[in-house]
Order: C-alpha cells, then structure tokens, then sequence
C-alpha cells in the first residue's frame, strides 16, 4: 500500500482532521502519546547473586519512590540514545550494552497522561560497576538491591522487572512443566527431595534409590549427609540420568522458621551445582511439598521464581523441567509459570 492511501484511509477511517500549513509542515488535531526510556540493569556477582540497579524519585509523580532509571525521549535523539543518556544522567553508568526487550502502554500507566515507554535491558558484571553508581539529575539516589529484597517500585515497574526476568531467562524456551516420573527422565541431572542423611527415605527419594540401585546409596553414604537448603551431586547409577542432585527441602512448620528462604535455596543451590557440572537439562520435583508439608502454591511460585531469577545468569543451562507427579501438583507449577 503506498504511502498516500495508508494516510488516506486513516484519516477516514478516524475522522481526524488533517491541516497542511503555508510552510508545508503537517499538523494534525489530535493528542499524542508521550514517549520514555526505561533501564533495567540487572548487575551479576561473583557467588551468582543478582542485583537490581535502582533510582529514588525526586520529582512526582512517585517522588521518593524506587524506580528504573529512565525518562522522556528528547525530540533530537533515537530511545536508544535516549535510554544511554538518562542512564548516565540518572546513575553515571556509561559504556553499558543496553537491549531493547519490551514496549509498556499500559493506558494508566502513569498518571501524568498517556505514556508509553521502551523498555531496555543490560547483565553487568557487578564487582566491575557497583562502586560507579553516583545519582545525579532527577534521581535522588541510586543503589542496587539484591533482586530478592527490592522495595516497592513506581509506575508498571513491577511488570517491567518480571517481563525483562522473563525475556534474559528465556523463560519459555528454558522452563517446562510437565507429569511424570522424575525416575524415567533421560536428562543430565535429576534432582531428589532428599532429608538430612542423604540416606533414602519414601517420596521421591524412596522411588529414586530404589531405580538407581545400590550404588547410590553407597556414594550417598560417603557424603555425610547435608545441610536443608543446601545440595549434593552424586553419579545416576541405574537411572538414565548422569547425575542426580540431593537437596533436602525445609520441613514446614508454620513459616516463621525461613521456610520460604530455605525452599528457595533448593533451587538455586542445585542449579549452581549444575552449572558447575556442566549439566545443560535439569529436572527437579517438587521438593517439600509431600512429607515435609510445604503449601503447594507457596512452594511452586518460589520455585518458578527462583528458577526463573538464577537463569539469568546461567546461560549455559539449556532446559529445567519441573515433574510433578499429580495432576494437582501440576495445575499449580502451571499458574506460578504464568504467575511469576
Ligand atoms: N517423580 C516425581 N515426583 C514424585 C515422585 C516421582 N517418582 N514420587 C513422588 N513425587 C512427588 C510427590 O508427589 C510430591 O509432590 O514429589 C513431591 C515431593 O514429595 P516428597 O517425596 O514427600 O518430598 P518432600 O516433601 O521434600 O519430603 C522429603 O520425604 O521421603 C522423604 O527422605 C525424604 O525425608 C525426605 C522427605
């Protein structure tokens, strides 16, 4: 279609109004959307913690907020160019690779009139940058926050946070929910719901020493035992897996004994040992949730999280399957997916 019918059918189809002036220029009679910038820096440590590089508004609206740094896209310039000044502008970070990832028009988004903004990305090496950070501009002060202990955020920053998480994890390609039997799974590691002593037990545990034989055992016995929240790697025997990972998930009491935190560690434990073991697939069960009692859907929205966060920094893990057992179990690691 060229040009001139596109702008021809536009302007019947809305009925706007179209004005050429005496100097050529067009002028149309209608409002405008206003356009921003938007920066998500995630800065990655040495022990794989992830952290979030964040402003406090000066101004309102949301003043003395958190937010991503960011701002409105000056006539003169590309939101590329827009983004990497107000980054430098608003926290001093300069040579930083942003990646555009996703544009936000929610119409309430910001309650200064319609907005939409273009969202960008950027995984640093944090030990290189976290001294670097001064605010300056619009932005009262500038901090990282570790991504598990952020404060509330300004405008639809919430849903920017989850869509970047989503889209540098790779979340669709990377994460699968599906029924089975962990035992029958051909993947590099299978991870077991294991207690203290490594020793064996019911559940998961039980089904997986029994599939893989007694050579697990005897390797399981050499370990002495291990801490909950923390994780273990032994060979997979008899199991067609390589390798089989052991993380003893916390007892549920009544949650006020770190139960969330402990859960949480599970997952991001056995992932870092996968790393490091060059696994590349990686299939947990749904540690906690049978004889240790963890609320079900509490305990599947920490693990997608969990799941979702780690893989940010873990490129070289290729696919993490969640296997439920039951159609119950699986409804719910099904909506966290969605959810988180
Ligand atoms: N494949 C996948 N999931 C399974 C399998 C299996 N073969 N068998 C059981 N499950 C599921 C359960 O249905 C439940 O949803 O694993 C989940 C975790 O349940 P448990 O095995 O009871 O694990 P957990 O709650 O973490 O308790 C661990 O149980 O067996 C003992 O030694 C183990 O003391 C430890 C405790």
């Amino acid at each position: 279609m060229s040009v001139q019918t596109l702008s021809i059918n536009f302007i019947n189809e809305k009925n706007f109004t179209k004005q050429m002036s005496d100097n050529q220029e067009y002028t149309y009679k209608y409002p405008r959307a206003s356009l921003t910038v938007d920066c998500v820096i995630f800065g990655i440590s040495s022990n794989n913690a992830i952290n979030v590089l964040l402003v406090q508004r000066k101004n309102p609206p949301f003043q003395d907020c958190w937010a991503f740094c960011g701002g409105f896209v000056d006539m003169n310039e590309t939101t590329e160019q827009s983004a990497i000044r107000e980054l430098k502008e608003e926290t001093s970070l300069c040579n930083i690779n942003l990646t555009q990832f996703h544009c936000f028009s929610s119409l309430d988004r910001d309650p200064r009139g319609r907005t939409i903004t273009i969202a960008y990305y950027a995984v640093v090496d944090f030990e290189k940058v976290k001294d670097k950070v001064r605010a300056d501009d619009d932005a009262k002060q500038c901090q990282w926050f570790n991504i598990n202990s952020l404060p509330a955020l300004a405008f639809d920053h919430e849903q920017i946070l989850k869509k970047a998480i989503d889209v540098i994890s790779m979340t669709r390609d990377r994460i699968t929910i599906e029924k089975g039997d962990i035992t029958k799974y051909d993947y590099d590691a299978i991870v077991n719901a294991a207690n203290c002593s490594l020793l064996g037990g019911g559940g998961v545990d039980g089904a997986i020493h029994r599939a893989a034989g007694k050579g697990l055992y005897q390797e399981c016995l050499t370990l002495n035992g291990c801490q909950t929240g923390q994780a273990k790697i032994t060979k997979g025997y008899n199991l067609p897996s390589k390798y089989v990972i052991h993380t003893p998930g916390p007892i549920y009491r009544n949650g006020n004994n770190n139960e969330d935190e402990l859960l949480a560690s599970c997952y991001r434990n056995c992932l870092l040992l996968a790393e490091q073991n060059n696994i590349k697939t990686i299939c947990f069960p749904s540690i906690s949730t049978g004889v240790y009692h963890f609320p079900l859907q509490k305990a599947s929205l920490i693990a997608i999280k969990t799941i979702k966060q780690c893989l940010i920094s873990m490129p070289t893990i290729e696919k993490v399957t969640m296997v439920c057992f039951d159609d119950n179990t699986l409804n719910y690691y099904k909506q966290a997916l969605n959810e988180q």
